[in-house]
């Protein structure tokens, strides 16, 4: 018996419009060999879709994605619309009203692909973030008083709760427990005297629960430097949602392009759908042009397949991806001449032989 998917897909403005098409078109053919089929239903929100309606998505969007398994999303962004409006009309109320609260990046430098770190130092890096995404430092809370005068006050309250921190460091060891047993906690607890101590006391309640699992911690400064100076020894680095977003930028810098990044807004309870995103942007400079990297697209794919239980079909695709790589058919930047097309094709052929 084949297994359904329903699937929806925003593949947003730029390139997001062609690496969705060709990720799903690998994603369809990983069905037809892994036993699975997914019906992909596409919504046109976007930029675009701003210009001609004044608004990033129609009132009843959230409810319009409710029902579906997972939701597909390529980039969204154009210069004629301020960042803000494509990010808060659209990606944000999605994480939010479906308590995606955990945001996902592996940080795996695949076969083939360049680190600008010294070879020794990046050969075996393969983590995993887990970044707290729906509170912490990124809240609306605070003002600002006396405007343009000396005595002006800006205040950004960060809110944590018991409930948030709890979650997503569970969710941290329970991945851990999948893989190499250790989770790495960011912190700054000698300068922020409130939340992050707090912070640091939930970890330690949660890895007494968890004695199997190895724990460390480190000032988010120091974790800077030992991604670029140590990376091999992480394995699962949990952090708040500031700390990881910088953190994550780091990761995605370690294993080579912007291109190949992506990630999983998560909702662990399936009370919703989950969001898997390449983690690039809309890159106006190179749309419509067809030489778009798909990678990112097809990662984030692969991290979907994985969320929905298709374990052997996922761990292909990304077999897949390394070996287009390693057989230098590879986008201009990652300094090649393949089209999109091309690595789109060289992933299907891949797969073939994987499965
Ligand atoms: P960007 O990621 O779109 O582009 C940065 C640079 O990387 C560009 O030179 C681009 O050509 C290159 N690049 C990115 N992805 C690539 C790929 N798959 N293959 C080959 N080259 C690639 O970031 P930028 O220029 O800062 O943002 C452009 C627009 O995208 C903005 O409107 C921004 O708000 C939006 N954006 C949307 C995101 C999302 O939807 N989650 C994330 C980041 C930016
Ligand atoms: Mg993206």
């Amino acid at each position: 018996m084949t297994r359904d998917y329903r699937i929806a897909t925003i593949p947003g403005d730029g390139i997001g419009r062609e690496v969705v098409p060709a990720a799903a078109s690998v994603l369809d053919r990983a069905g037809a060999l892994f036993g699975f089929e997914i019906e992909w239903t596409e919504f046109d929100w976007s930029c675009a879709y701003y210009a001609e309606h004044g608004c990033m998505m129609p009132a009843d969007g959230l409810d319009l994605l409710r029902d579906f398994d997972q939701i597909f999303l390529g980039a969204v962004g154009s210069p004629e619309v301020p960042d803000d409006v494509s990010l808060w009309g659209l990606l944000i109320p999605i994480r939010r009203a479906f308590q995606q609260y955990i945001n996902l990046r592996p940080v795996t430098l695949l076969p083939g692909m360049t680190s600008p770190l010294r070879k020794d130092i990046a050969e075996s890096i393969d983590f995993l973030v887990v970044r707290e995404n729906n509170e912490g430092e990124y809240s609306e809370i605070g003002g600002r008083l006396y405007r343009g005068t000396p005595q002006e006050i800006a205040v950004q309250e960060a809110v944590f709760t018991r409930i948030g921190v709890e979650r997503v460091m569970r969710y941290a060891f329970a991945l851990a427990k999948s893989r190499r047993k250790n989770v790495a906690s960011a912190t700054k607890s000698n300068g922020i005297i409130h939340t992050m101590p707090f912070w640091d006391e939930v970890f330690r309640d949660i890895s007494i629960e968890h004695p199997d699992v190895e724990t460390s911690q480190h000032h988010i400064d120091a974790l800077a430097a030992k991604f670029v100076l140590a990376p091999a020894q992480f394995d699962v680095v949990v952090a708040s949602n500031l700390f990881g977003d910088i953190l994550t930028d780091i990761g995605a810098a370690i294993i080579g392009s912007i291109g190949i990044g992506a990630s999983g807004n998560i909702n662990p309870e399936g009370d919703f759908p989950s969001m898997f995103e390449s983690v690039h942007g809309s890159a106006p400079d190179i749309a419509g042009l067809g030489i778009a990297n798909p990678l990112g697209q097809v990662w984030a794919g692969s991290m979907m397949l994985d969320h929905m239980g298709e374990a052997t079909a996922a761990a292909a695709v990304k077999e897949a991806m390394s070996r287009t790589l390693l057989s230098d058919i590879r986008t201009p930047d990652l300094g090649g001449d393949a089209t999109t097309a091309d690595v789109t094709q060289s992933l299907i052929t891949t797969l073939e032989e994987v499965a």
